[in-house]
Parts: structure tokens; sequence; C-alpha cells
């Protein structure tokens, strides 16, 4: 596992990290918790991606729990939250960055994983109803008060990013850090054009987010929605529409051919695609059992195989097909 600088920052993740959507308290239980981090961890990971809204809070306390089980030394891991959504649904808890939410939302959050501090806090979503100082101070005090190490923001515009970073640096605040993007074959753009002055100007770090789309880039979907997949479960409707589309399985298909010749599988040639891109500090993996977080974090051998070649032919098959 090769480490990387988490954008302008010291603090260095592995390429390859895991999180906890969709799968801690719904799908994995603290016991298949502890063995699939402790798997990630003997793979080199040193990154766990949670959030206060998965699984209403329950997602935090399965890490939390395989946390306190698996002993590690605090300094050898890095644990994320992100706030924005708000677990209780009072006016002024939901659906906003506003100074009392996230003053709040960061005891909750220690309490729920059992620490002292998080590494990582993201804004989960940008809030258009709060100005972005208050937010930027709100954030720059979890960080002053030892509650929060470093911060950044999940799905914000280029714009918003920059006016964050603005505000942090005109009254010499800690500064956003990273944003937490989606990115895949099929969703490139925001990675790709929207973001691109930023890595150069203030030196954002990238924890990107859904390598797999979900699944989609595993072939599973190429028939339909298999028994037990992400697309079956209760609540998860919404991504069925992208799972099926005939022409992106379409391209998965031919997607296949390319990862044979590799001798790797077409998930862990996606999961490469993503790490391959030099902006990206961490790939995010999802795994809803131990044998995918042995198989998905093999991608890190097949990194060196990207050959420009390699990367050209994935490119004429998905590239047309990408937002
Ligand atoms: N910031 C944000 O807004 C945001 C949004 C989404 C996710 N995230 C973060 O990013 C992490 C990764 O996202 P994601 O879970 O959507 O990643 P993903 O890699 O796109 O999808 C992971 C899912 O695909 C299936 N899968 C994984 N490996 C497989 C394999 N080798 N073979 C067959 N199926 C496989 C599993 O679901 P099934 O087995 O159930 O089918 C697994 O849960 C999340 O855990 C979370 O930490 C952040």
């Amino acid at each position: 596992m090769n480490y990387r600088r988490l954008g302008r920052s010291g603090l260095q993740l592995s390429e390859l990290s895991l999180g906890s959507w969709v799968t801690y308290h719904n799908q994995v239980d603290p016991k298949a918790a502890i063995e699939m981090m402790a798997a990630a961890f003997d793979a080199g990971v040193n990154f766990f991606d949670n959030a206060e809204g998965y699984a209403e809070g329950r997602s935090e306390e399965v890490m939390g729990a395989a946390l306190k089980a698996l002993k590690w030394p605090r300094l050898n891991y890095v644990v994320s939250t992100k706030f924005f959504w708000g677990l209780d649904g009072a006016v002024n808890g939901r659906n906003t960055l506003n100074r009392k939410y996230l003053s709040q939302a960061i005891d909750g959050s220690l309490a729920r994983f059992g620490l002292d501090h998080i590494d990582l806090v993201y804004c989960h979503r940008p809030d258009p109803n709060t100005p972005i100082d208050e937010t930027v101070w709100a954030m720059h005090d979890m960080v002053a008060r030892g509650k929060a190490l470093y911060w950044g923001t999940s799905e914000w515009s280029a714009r918003d990013i920059r006016s964050a970073w603005d505000v942090a640096e005109r009254h010499h605040l800690h500064k956003p850090v990273m944003e937490q993007p989606q990115y895949h074959l099929f969703c490139r753009k925001r990675v790709e054009k929207e973001y691109a002055r930023l890595y150069k100007d203030i030196g954002l770090g990238l924890t990107t987010w859904s390598p797999l789309a979900s699944g989609l880039l595993t072939g599973k979907y190429r028939a339909g929605v298999p028994e037990g997949s992400r697309g079956a479960l209760e609540g998860m409707g919404f991504l069925v529409k992208g799972l099926t589309d005939a022409a992106k399985n379409a391209a998965v298909a031919r997607l296949e051919g390319v990862a044979a010749e590799l001798g790797c599988s077409v998930a862990q040639l996606a999961i490469a695609w993503a790490a391959k891109n030099p902006q990206v500090s961490t790939v995010i993996t999802g795994a809803s059992r131990l044998s995918q977080v042995q198989g998905n974090l093999a991608a890190a051998q097949v990194l060196p195989k990207l050959t420009p070649q390699v990367m050209g032919q994935i490119d004429k098959i998905t590239a047309s097909l990408a937002d």
C-alpha cells in the first residue's frame, strides 16, 4: 500500500481506504466490522470513513465498537465523520451547517465513536442558507478546540470551496483541507474539470467515494438486480435506474476484457483507475463482506499495470458515458 498526502496537509492516507455508508449496522455488525477493518488495516489501510447520517449515527457506534476491540494505537489510524442532515429533526439541527448544530454535532459523534477527537470532519453538503463565514468559523473552532484535526467539504461546488478557503485565509483560520466528491469511471467532471484550479491554487486534497458506482462497476448488475445486493436493499431503490443502465452495463462487459488481460477483476480495475488520478489522496472503497474488502484492496497491485495504453483503452470504452 502506498500513502499519499491529503492535499497540501502533512497527513498521509493510504491510497485505498474503507468506508461505512449503507453497510455498517445494516449489513455489517460489530463482529463483521472488526474482521473487515482488521483485514483492511493488515493490507495497509489507515483511513476509515464515516458520517453522522450513516444509519442515523449507528454506523459511528459500530465503527467505535470495532476500534475499541481492535485497540490500535490512536496514531496509526485516521477516522472521519460528516455533518449536515442532522439526527433529531430540530429546526436548527437538520439540513444545516449553522454554528449551533455543528458545535453540538461533533460532541454526539465523539460520544458514539468513544474517541476524544475525530481526524477528518466534513461539511457533508453545502448549506445555501447559512453564510459561509459562519460555517468556516464553526469548523475552525472545532479544530481549535481539539475536537477535529482537519476539516473539509463534500460535494461542494468549486466556487463555494474557494469562498470558504478565502474566508479562512482572510481571518487566519484553519482552512478546508479536503473535499469528498463522487468519482468513478462514469462520474468524472467535477474532479477532472470543475476542481482543476483548486489543486494548485489552494492545495485541495480529495478523498473520493463510490469507486464502483455502488456495485455497477463489478458487473453484478448486468442481468438485473441480484438478490442480496445493494440495489435490492430497502431504501436503495433510488440507485436501481443507474445500476441497471443498459449502456453502462454493456461498457462494463467490455471492461471485463481489459481486466482479464491484466489478470484482475473489473472491480479492481475500476478502483485502481480512480486511484491513478494523482489529485486523489485516497479512494474510499465500500464492502458488505470480508471477501469484498480483500478483493478490492488488491487493486493496489493493479495500479502499476495502468499504462497510458491501458488508460486509453478504458477511456475509449467509458468516456462517452461519463458525467
Ligand atoms: N461523501 C459522500 O457523500 C459519500 C457518499 C457515498 C459514499 N461515501 C463514502 O464512500 C464509501 C464508498 O462508497 P460506496 O460504498 O458507494 O462504494 P462502491 O465501491 O461504489 O460500492 C460498494 C458496494 O458495492 C458492492 N461491492 C463492493 N465490492 C464488491 C465486489 N468486489 N464484488 C461485488 N460487489 C461489491 C457492495 O455492495 P453489496 O454487496 O451490498 O451489493 C459494496 O457495499 C462509503 O462507504 C462512504 O464512506 C461518501
